[in-house]
């Protein structure tokens, strides 16, 4: 069986390493298939359930796609070849259904859109299997996926993104759990000791769920400048009964030494404002270098940081005149339109 797997492109390696630390029994893997970033195939000889299950609980993925059929779509008629090829395909699953969508997602540059094959894989299937179109609540979610010339049909397991499991709450800001999750994963946080982590732009709480969840003897510390922010972090950690381990505070992140010890944090793991909030250009550079100063003085001798940061320029900029930390790792990732960059640096 063929199961595609979902995550943000750049993030590839993350999954592969946290099927291996579930011992996910599989038969291959491959990244970036059908030229793809943000996708990982791989196959097994477990049952759909059993594998479903486990995967189900990866905190690196969105989600979880059963493959059918992969076929070839042409120049000349795609549409044609997508209705044909969906007439031969055996959706079993959808025998024994009520209701069903088909869903796409579409890399490339085609002469059809999404909603095109959506309409014609789904008048196939309610040909074939006489079954109601639902929208909102299908009972299965059929995929047909475009990726170049390639069409991929199958079955989407799980109904919400998966990295959304934690938040009850959310802002237009909020990161995606799987992000939050490789950025703690990049930290080597040790569970040998109490550490204490921090997110100082910690908006709704993303990073700081996701390390409360992955290090369950850390103390984890957020801060945030603005109420709205503030006030959601605070329902999301409430939400899921994380209030005893988890602080959150309203502060600058430009006067973390007023509000913290030195040498406090183990690391501080943050998604630093791109600069949409932030009125001119040169308050970001400046917002940067008081962060970084300040988090030099906060972090334990030889501690890292992991932050994503959309304008690097300015972070080598800053690293190259104050020297206080080194760049460990850059990790280029999409987000929507956004390519934005993770980096871990070490304080010197
Ligand atoms: C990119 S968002 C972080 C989103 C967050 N990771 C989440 O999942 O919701 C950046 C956050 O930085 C906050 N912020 C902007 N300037 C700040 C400052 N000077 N000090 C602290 N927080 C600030 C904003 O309120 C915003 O919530």
């Amino acid at each position: 069986m063929k199961i595609l797997l979902t995550t943000s492109p750049g993030l590839e390696d993350f999954v592969e390493t946290e099927i291996k630390e579930h011992n996910i029994k599989i038969t291959s893997i491959e990244k970036k298939p059908f030229n793809t970033k943000g996708l990982i195939l791989i196959t097994t000889d477990s049952g759909l359930n059993l594998i479903s299950k486990k995967l189900l609980k990866l905190r690196s993925i969105y989600f979880i796609l059963e493959l059918l059929h992969i076929f070839k779509i042409s120049d000349t008629n795609p549409l044609n070849d997508i209705r044909s090829n969906f007439y031969d395909i055996d959706f079993k699953k959808l025998e024994k259904a009520r209701s069903f969508r088909v869903t796409t997602s579409r890399t490339g540059l085609h002469s059809f859109i999404s909603r095109d094959v959506q309409i014609e894989a789904g008048s196939v299937i309610v040909q074939r299997y006489g079954l109601n179109v639902e929208l909102k609540n299908p009972e299965i979610i059929v995929r047909a996926n475009i990726y170049d010339k390639l069409c991929v049909a199958g079955f989407q397991i799980n109904r919400e993104d998966l990295s959304n499991r934690n938040k009850a709450f959310t802002m237009k800001t909020s990161l995606k759990g799987s992000i939050a999750y490789a950025m703690i994963k990049l930290a080597c946080i040790t569970n040998t000791r109490q550490v204490n982590i921090l997110d100082p732009f910690c908006g709704t709480g993303t990073i700081l769920l996701e390390a409360a969840f992955s290090h369950p003897n850390a103390v984890i510390y957020g801060s945030d400048a603005f109420e709205k922010p503030y006030q959601v972090a605070i329902k999301n950690i409430e939400n899921k009964k994380l209030r005893t381990r988890v602080h959150i505070q309203q502060c600058d992140a430009a006067e973390l030494t007023k509000h913290f010890e030195r040498n406090f944090f183990c690391t501080i793991i943050s998604n630093l404002p791109f600069g949409a909030q932030l009125s001119k250009k040169a308050d970001l550079r400046i917002l940067y270098a008081r962060f970084l100063k300040e988090s030099y003085e906060i972090l334990e001798p030889g501690a890292c940081m992991v932050i994503l940061i959309l304008k690097k320029h300015i972070l080598f900029e800053l690293l190259k005149t104050s020297k206080k930390f080194s760049i460990e790792r850059e990790i280029n990732i999409k987000m929507g339109p956004l390519k934005p960059s993770i980096f871990k640096i070490r304080k010197a």
